[in-house]
């Protein structure tokens, strides 16, 4: 199937959100599903708002193989970014069985209609979990995955695993898994950004809504890890910049510029920062205080990992461009975006 139709799951969610406005403007013609389970219709505006096109949109759950059968028969897009997937790795450990039906049985619905449908190509949103604790640092594609610690990296291993084999069976597939190193920030416009429900697991969101006095005080999990002030440290990619690979992965596709037709690319800056240097330039950059303190460890959590994003750089033409002072800029613009509203 020959057009620039991109089917886009999860596409009022944050990385998926960020991602259509990135898809909109390359000229691709969009349509998300999206059962809302961890996002809200009215992304959709901020999206129009920042492109000027309209988007167009159905709540549909990927479980519900009926539903995204009759989406295939109208839209019939040549390709497919699937975002749509639980994500919090302490939830997952509460309720395995909810992420393995969520994150697996979505997935093999996709690729049960791309089958039926003629779609060939699908962009797939892994991440870094896939590693774990690495031996050597920085990752590169070739540093081996580990087993699992959490239900929810368990479906990123199953699902990479899903993909390779069905490329293998099903000779027309093309897949591009993306591993996301820990995404933050938010678009310059402050009109999308992250949306995360109740209190936030992730460092970022905590961190603005402690800013914002919505949290009375940051928790830092640790400073007694093997790294030189204690704290974890992670690879910490503006969201936009993450985005933007997605729009190279599937230029890549299209153009047959694939050397295999499962590959996958690390997408992360290349930097190791840590928690405390995150809340330090935090301050900094947006001329504030914030209320933390340092905690115990906590559960689950690996002491280091970056990326060695070079693969992605020289093959996909792709690189992470924001500074980690913008992008924290953009982190509380949008919090302060949002307290408005
Ligand atoms: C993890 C996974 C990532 C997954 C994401 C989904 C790894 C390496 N990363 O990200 O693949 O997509 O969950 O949610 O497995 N922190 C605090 N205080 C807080 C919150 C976080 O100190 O209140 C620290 C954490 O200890 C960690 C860092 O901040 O060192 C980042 O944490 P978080 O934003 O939750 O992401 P990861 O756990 O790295």
């Amino acid at each position: 199937m020959d057009n620039n139709r991109v089917l886009v799951t999860g596409g009022m969610g944050y990385i998926g959100s960020h991602t259509v406005v990135e898809l909109q403007e390359a000229g691709y013609e969009v349509l998300i599903v999206d059962n809302l389970s961890n996002s809200e219709a009215s992304v959709k505006y901020g999206i129009e708002a920042i492109t000027g096109k309209k988007v167009e949109f159905e709540q549909v759950d990927c479980c519900d193989y009926d539903a995204l059968d009759k989406v295939f028969e109208r839209f019939a897009p040549q390709s497919v970014i699937h975002f749509a997937a639980s994500k919090a790795v302490g939830e997952s450990v509460q309720q395995p069985l909810m992420y393995y039906r969520n994150n697996l049985n979505s997935l093999v619905n996709i690729l049960t209609a791309m089958r039926k449908h003629g779609t060939e190509n699908i962009v797939f949103s892994s991440s870094c979990t896939v590693y774990g604790q690495a031996e050597k640092l920085p990752v590169t594609e070739q540093t081996p995955r580990r087993e699992a610690t959490s239900p929810y990296g368990n479906t990123k291993h199953i699902c990479e695993d899903i993909l390779r084999d069905s490329v293998v069976a099903y000779g027309d597939f093309k897949v591009i898994a993306l591993r996301y190193f820990n995404p933050i920030g938010a678009h310059p416009s402050a009109l999308i950004g992250e949306l995360p429900r109740g209190v936030p697991n992730n460092l970022i969101p905590f961190v603005t809504q402690t800013a914002a006095g919505i949290r009375e005080q940051l928790s830092v999990f640790g400073d007694d890890y093997n790294t030189p002030d204690g704290s974890c440290i992670r690879d910490y990619i503006n969201v936009v910049d993450l985005a933007k690979a997605h729009i190279a992965a599937l230029g890549r596709m299209r153009q047959g510029k694939m050397k295999d037709s499962f590959e996958v690319f690390n997408v992360g800056t290349g930097n190791g920062v840590s928690t405390l240097e995150i809340v330090k330039t935090f301050e900094k950059v947006n001329g504030l205080k914030l209320n933390y303190r340092i905690v115990g460890r906590r559960a689950g959590d690996i002491e280091a990992v970056w990326a060695d994003p070079s693969y992605a750089n020289n093959e996909l033409g792709w690189k992470a461009e924001a500074t980690l002072e913008d992008t924290l800029r953009s982190a509380w613009n949008w919090q302060k975006h949002l307290n408005n509203k």
